[in-house]
């Protein structure tokens, strides 16, 4: 009998991020006392302005279809914020708007490549990337960016894995799940690189630009494929929720005061976090620039033994371990393409980050 899935899906992994909340969730359903740093889901609260926003849009019956990629308030929205912040021109015709970032990023991959064209991606890397590269029915190529480096990618590497076949290169920064952040000197060396390979695209994935401690640039590139983009949603999704670009208007065009102040929050939450890990035996966590999560080294612990007598061989199995002695829910470095490490999303309040730091601690200190 054939099989009911796809030979494109029978490719692609579950996403291990939500794996990992799905089952904090299920010992929270039982009873045990879990803590989920998994997710990477801010806990602060839409701000009050973006939720009447979307209610005065569902007043108004605002609740019909828009433009597939987007209504044309939203996309001018969108080009004054790049105008405002990021000193780019852009014109509407350059705007997709999606529902979510996984969204833009597939829709650009099924828009343009092709059986076999290439992808690099550079690891440790948001879950997603590769798995999004193999349903649009391209290769995905890791290469890696070592804790030494900042888990950043150095020009050589980007170099040595270029083909005739190379169509993107997808640059994350501040990275999930490393929080690295290049500066501005480190995307330049990459864009020389580049230059010299006019064939391969630059997808930017800008999620956490918000959230860059200290003293950090980055940027990203315009490039004309949004036409693709659309005829692909419009095929697909037909449009984003228009209550949903209300409140994203708002958001735009809206007081910004909330993002540096939840900013100075995070970077606390960042400091309290790095500084407990590293009291933590065997561990060993770098500082990272931007985004909200860690990503701590577990080399000093491998082949050690837990009280229950299982021996720690990667960072699955510490990750499975840590969530049954300790309850707290973190996820493997496998999933992000290097190990031994494990990732911590630390947008969740000062009180539940010391717990979990604190029951981390304990369980390093128990293993033998
Ligand atoms: C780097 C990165 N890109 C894209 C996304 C996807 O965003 P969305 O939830 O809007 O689809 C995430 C979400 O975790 C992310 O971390």
């Amino acid at each position: 009998m054939s099989s009911l899935q796809s030979a494109a899906l029978s490719r692609v992994k579950p996403s291990a991020t939500l794996a990992v909340t799905a089952q904090a969730r299920a010992l929270k359903a039982e009873g045990r006392d879990v803590i989920g740093l998994g997710a990477g889901e801010p806990d602060f609260d839409t701000p009050e302005n973006v939720k009447a926003a979307a209610i005065d849009a569902i007043r108004r019956g605002e609740t019909k279809y828009t433009d597939a990629d987007g209504m044309p308030e939203l996309k001018k929205a969108v080009s004054a914020k790049f105008k405002r912040e990021n000193g780019l021109d852009y014109d509407i015709s350059q705007i997709h708007v999606a529902p979510g970032g996984k969204t833009v990023i597939y829709n650009a991959l099924v828009a343009t490549l092709s059986p076999g064209d290439e992808v690099i991606v550079p690891a440790p890397y948001w879950v997603s990337y590769p798995d999004m590269v193999l349903l649009a029915g391209g290769e995905p190529v890791r290469v890696v960016g070592h804790e030494a480096d900042g888990f950043k990618l150095k020009p050589d590497v980007l170099e040595a894995a270029i083909t005739a076949r190379t169509k993107w290169i997808i640059l994350n920064s501040p990275s999930n799940p490393t929080g690295a952040a290049y500066t501005r000197a480190e995307l330049e060396a990459l864009a020389a690189v580049l230059r010299r390979h006019p064939q391969v695209w630059v997808l930017t994935d800008d999620m956490y630009e918000h959230l860059i401690y200290g003293d950090f640039e980055y940027t990203g590139g315009p490039k004309p494929l949004i036409d693709l983009m659309r005829k692909v949603a419009g095929q697909t999704t037909s449009n984003p929720s228009s209550i949903s670009q209300w409140a994203a208007v708002e958001a735009l065009n809206g007081p910004q005061d909330f993002i540096p102040e939840r900013g100075k929050a995070f970077e606390a939450r960042r400091d309290l976090v790095v500084s407990m890990l590293n009291q933590a035996s065997g561990i060993r966590c770098a500082t990272p620039e931007g985004a909200f999560y860690v990503y701590p080294s577990i080399e000093g612990l491998i082949g050690k033994t837990t009280d229950a007598g299982v021996v720690i061989a990667d960072d699955e199995v510490f990750t499975a371990e840590l969530l049954a002695a300790e309850g707290v829910a973190v996820v493997q470095g496998a999933a992000f393409g290097l190990s031994p490490y494990f990732r911590i999303s630390y947008a969740t309040s000062d009180a539940v980050l010391e717990e979990a730091c604190t029951r981390i601690q304990r369980f390093c200190a128990s293993l033998r």
